[in-house]
């Protein structure tokens, strides 16, 4: 719905609204919380980090305890004991694969059933979280939710390289700003984008769906230091393009990078996609989890796949822990009684907001609607 609202008045309501939406939402998000984020799986450890000794993550500030049973298989749950609520995480794991409180040995298995030793007719159940493994990390989502609700992002004309984190030490709709417009590539970026002399040239698109959002970005490519491009197939003057969905459930967003000739003809032999997560840790904090998919079309670069996959995973890292540098200093809402000029290049960070507060933090339709901004 298109708002009357002056825009000063709009701006000043949309970055209210986000504060006080991250801090109403942090406080009302528990385990047994099913409307709360972990009705959809999160990425939240690498399966490598995660041996012998039960590993502490924090998501909207509160803190899970992970840990292997005797079959290897991850349990999850708040990190806080049944007993007398001493942190689980600084326990063990016992050679019967249960999680022993390190204060009083009340032992936790990984079906919920929980054993005093001293008093056992004092045992109990818990109810603990769903979990996965895949893709090198692991997944925790509410009890019940079922497989068919994780995140359909791989690419099967693509191979899976790996994954990496990233901590950003900045609030989340911060950090999905960053993932939701290319304006600042050429700025930020040393691999991808436009270069700054053909700035005003790029094409840029948006398509906004119910449960998604589209952006289409295409731009004369600004070449590899070194003319490295040419490694990729890439030529001078090649049209770079990245496509990409940002979707809410959990949030995330697949960003496909590839090339092709100046007329926009002839897609060059490589392209890799790139999907991060935005793991929310706090009010002030997110781990971006992020999953690198690449395709090699053709069979003399196919030989050099170890040297391209090495580089490609590289970059990304780079790139990821840019955006990661310059979030610390974007701040959520305008300061000082100032207002954002925000140009069509920022036309979906404002729909990605009222949807992460509709679709992803499930609140009321009414009280974002002021997040659409007529002035774009
Ligand atoms: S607080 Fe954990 S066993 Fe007592
Ligand atoms: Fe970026």
């Amino acid at each position: 719905m298109v708002q009357t609202v002056p825009a000063a008045t709009q701006n000043r309501q949309i970055n209210q609204q986000q504060i006080s939406t991250l801090k109403n939402i942090s406080v009302k998000n528990n385990c047994a919380d099913s409307a709360g984020i972990l009705r959809y799986p999160h990425p939240v450890l690498r399966s490598k980090d995660l041996q012998k000794r039960p590993r502490q993550i924090t998501l909207m500030d509160k803190k899970w305890v992970l840990y292997r049973d005797a079959d290897g298989k991850v349990a999850a749950l708040p990190d806080v004991c049944p007993h007398r609520g001493a942190q689980l995480s600084k326990g063990k794991v016992n050679g019967a694969g249960e999680l022993v409180c390190a204060y009083h040995a009340w032992r936790i298995r990984s079906d919920g059933n929980v054993t005093c030793p001293s008093v056992p007719k004092r045992s109990c159940r818990l109810q603990l979280l769903k979990t996965w493994e895949r893709y090198g990390f692991i997944w925790i989502a509410n009890a019940g939710v079922p497989d068919s609700s994780f995140p359909d992002f791989i690419d099967p004309d693509y191979e899976l390289m790996g994954g990496f984190s990233s901590l950003f030490k900045a609030p989340l709709p911060v950090v999905l700003d960053n993932f939701g417009e290319i304006e600042h590539a050429f700025q930020v970026h040393t691999f991808i984008g436009p270069s700054r002399q053909v700035l005003d040239t790029v094409k840029f698109s948006v398509d906004i769906e119910e449960e998604k959002t589209f952006g289409y970005m295409s731009c004369r490519y600004r070449g590899l230091p070194l003319a490295l491009h040419r490694f990729f197939g890439i030529r001078k003057n090649d049209l770079y393009h990245n496509d990409w969905v940002f979707k809410f459930n959990p949030l995330h967003g697949s960003y496909k990078n590839y090339w092709t000739a100046a007329d926009g003809t002839r897609q060059r032999p490589v392209s890799f996609i790139v999907t991060s997560f935005l793991v929310p840790v706090n009010e002030q904090e997110v781990n971006v989890i992020v999953f690198v998919q690449i395709a090699i079309r053709n069979k003399w670069l196919k030989i050099l796949s170890p040297v391209l996959k090495w580089s490609t995973m590289l970059i990304t890292k780079f790139e990821i822990e840019a955006d990661g540098d310059i979030a610390e200093f974007a701040p959520a809402e305008a300061q000082d009684g100032s207002r954002w000029r925000l140009t069509h290049l920022d036309r979906q960070i404002m729909a990605n907001r009222k949807k992460m507060n509709e679709l992803y933090f499930a609140r009321e339709r009414e009280a974002v609607a002021q997040t659409v901004n007529s002035d774009i």
